[in-house]
């Protein structure tokens, strides 16, 4: 009875100041592990709001610079591009052709703040789809994997002659990493890294995303996206991109699966690989539209939220707050 009344061992004792608290922290984020997703508009003269991500905006190729900066200074150290172009067709050539607006903005960013931002750019057709796919289509309006193979081999060497650092194949196709790795080589660009979108989930939290990229998708991309119901599924494919290559795999998206990215913090961090989560766009409109109602502390929010997906396992996070939070975190 006494022993209930007074505990001997009491955890509290290590809760009881600011300063203990931080002495014995287990997890420390850094500015240095968070990469800017960042979107740029072919033909834009200045940034364009995207609704469904208040605070996010389609880049023009001056604001994206700025951008670009700002995070660099931020101390961010990465920067993730998506383009957006004013053309769609079916095999989405906007991404292959090196005046497309996203190798254009590949070029400027690297121009801009050269080494002291990883410049990644997204190696995916959905956004030069005029079906929205992310890859292209066969007679019957499957997405063809190896078909599109030969389109990301392509993409990846225009994106690596535009000076990207880091290519982020993110269409869920099968062979994509080996493939992009062997096409780099071929054409020389050996320290022209692969961040793997390994462990990809059809989720409906990509929701805000379809506007920020003008998405012409209908349907969903369930036959190549992984299902929600499957984590020793995730295991599999990072196995295998690991072993064609990859030199970081990531988890996405982030708060939904952070059981999964555990997991692969655990198989990844065996093998000596980084690991990497992508905070994605309805992760990020959550936060935002209940901070705007008044019912969440946004910028506790935001640093718990960050907090959360590097304790689960993740060395490095994309986010859309990443300049901000850098900020708050310093
Ligand atoms: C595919 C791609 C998507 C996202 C990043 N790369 C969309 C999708 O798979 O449907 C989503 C990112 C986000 O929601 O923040 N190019």
């Amino acid at each position: 009875m006494s022993e209930i009344l007074r505990p001997v061992v009491r955890p509290r004792r290590l809760r009881t100041s600011a300063a203990i608290r931080d002495l014995v922290a287990e997890t420390t984020l850094r500015p240095r592990q968070l990469v800017l997703p960042a979107f740029v508009r072919e033909g834009a003269t200045e940034p364009t709001p995207i609704s469904t991500m208040p605070g996010v905006v389609q880049h023009s190729r001056d604001s994206l610079r700025r951008a670009a900066t700002e995070a660099a200074e931020a101390g961010v150290r990465g920067i993730m591009l998506f383009g957006v172009p004013v053309t769609k067709d079916p095999l989405g050539t906007g991404a292959t052709d090196p005046e497309g607006i996203l190798n254009l903005a590949i070029a400027d960013v690297v121009a801009e703040v050269g080494d002291a931002l990883v410049v990644m750019g997204d190696l995916c057709l959905d956004e030069f789809t005029d079906h929205g796919h992310c890859g292209v289509l066969d007679e019957q309006g499957r997405v063809d994997n190896d078909a599109t193979l030969q389109r990301y081999a392509d993409m990846a060497v225009v994106q690596a002659e535009a000076g990207v650092h880091l290519v982020g194949p993110s269409g869920m196709m099968d062979g994509q990493v080996a493939v992009v790795r062997d096409a780099l080589d071929e054409a020389g660009h050996l320290d022209v890294g692969i961040l793997a979108y390994s462990a990809k989930y059809a989720s409906a939290f990509y929701g805000p995303f379809r506007e920020a990229v003008d998405s012409a998708l209908t349907g969903d991309r369930r036959t190549y996206q992984q299902d929600g119901r499957n984590a020793r599924e995730s295991v599999r494919e990072v196995l295998l991109d690991i072993d064609e290559g990859a030199d970081i795999v990531m988890v996405k998206p982030a708060l939904a699966y952070l059981d999964v990215l555990r997991r692969i913090a655990d198989v990844a961090g065996e093998a000596g690989v980084p690991v990497a989560a992508y905070n994605i766009s309805g992760e990020y409109a959550m936060v935002e539209a209940a901070a705007a109602n008044g019912w969440i502390d946004r910028e506790a929010a935001i640093l718990e939220t960050l907090t959360s997906i590097h304790r689960a396992g993740a060395d490095v996070i994309l986010t859309y707050w990443a300049t901000e939070a850098a900020g708050l975190l310093d």
